[in-house]
């Protein structure tokens, strides 16, 4: 299959989301799957989701859900920012036609979408919009199998803002198969990571390629220090949303 770009977890950060699309059209892919969570805690939630309106599979994260539906489960400074961001999808907008636009987007992405063999979810595959797969979660067999059951060969989510395959026989960090994931007989969960709040140390942006036989993890330098004055310039955002853009925690 022509491969495709899967993103996830942009959370309102223009500056990584332009160097992330940058990055896939420049491998001339035209299919993007995004797993949710375009808009919470960063700045640019509305030019975020302007952005994503013509891809072609679009999933219900968290975040949006917590903007249509109420932050339910949210600390408080993740509820502020949640709160911040319904205001901007509000009011930063002049026309309305614009306006209605972006909510029906949020209102019609999807709780999970199924493809042949491959699942897209933005938490887990029996769980799609609030379960965590953690890492350490692959020692809960009953948890595990439970996800399994639901993959027919390979799934791919977000949410944890930590990349990594999830299989039976274990977990892998990208790391630990240079990047290239080859997609084998055993079923596959695989976390993407996240574009626009890196969890995992490296504070460069996170996506994948998926062309059917393997999946490619990407990293992709962006303006950090531009994304992080722009948070703390918002009194609406706590600054240490940018600070941990700074540290990719
Ligand atoms: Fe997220």
């Amino acid at each position: 299959m022509k491969p495709i770009a899967i993103i996830s977890d942009i959370h309102g950060n223009l500056e990584a989301l332009e160097a992330v699309l940058n990055d896939i059209y420049a491998k001339n892919i035209t299919e993007i799957v995004c797993l949710g969570d375009i808009i919470g805690y960063g700045p640019n939630p509305v030019e975020c989701v302007d952005l994503c309106l013509n891809f072609k599979v679009v999933i219900l994260g968290n975040h949006e859900e917590a903007v249509l539906f109420g932050a339910v489960g949210f600390n408080p400074k993740a509820k502020l920012a949640i709160d911040w961001t319904r205001d901007q999808l509000n009011t930063q907008l002049k026309d309305k036609d614009e306006m209605r636009k972006r909510w029906n987007f949020l209102g019609e992405m999807k709780i999970h979408h199924e493809v042949g063999d491959v699942l897209h979810v933005h938490g887990s595959p029996r769980e799609p919009t609030r379960e965590y797969l953690f890492q350490t979660d692959i020692r809960d067999e009953m948890k595990m199998q439970k996800n399994f059951d639901r993959v027919k060969k390979i799934s791919f989510c977000g949410h944890t803002h930590s990349p990594g395959i999830f299989s039976p026989s274990g977990f892998k960090n990208p790391a630990d198969v240079f990047n290239v994931y080859l997609v084998g007989e055993e079923k596959a969960i695989v976390n993407i990571g996240s574009v626009g709040q890196p969890r995992d140390g490296d504070v460069r942006a996170c996506y994948v390629t998926y062309d059917g036989k393997s999946v490619v993890f990407r990293r992709v330098e962006y303006d950090v220090d531009k994304a992080v004055e722009k948070i703390l310039a918002i009194k609406e955002l706590p600054p240490y949303l940018a600070m941990r853009l700074k540290e990719g925690r």
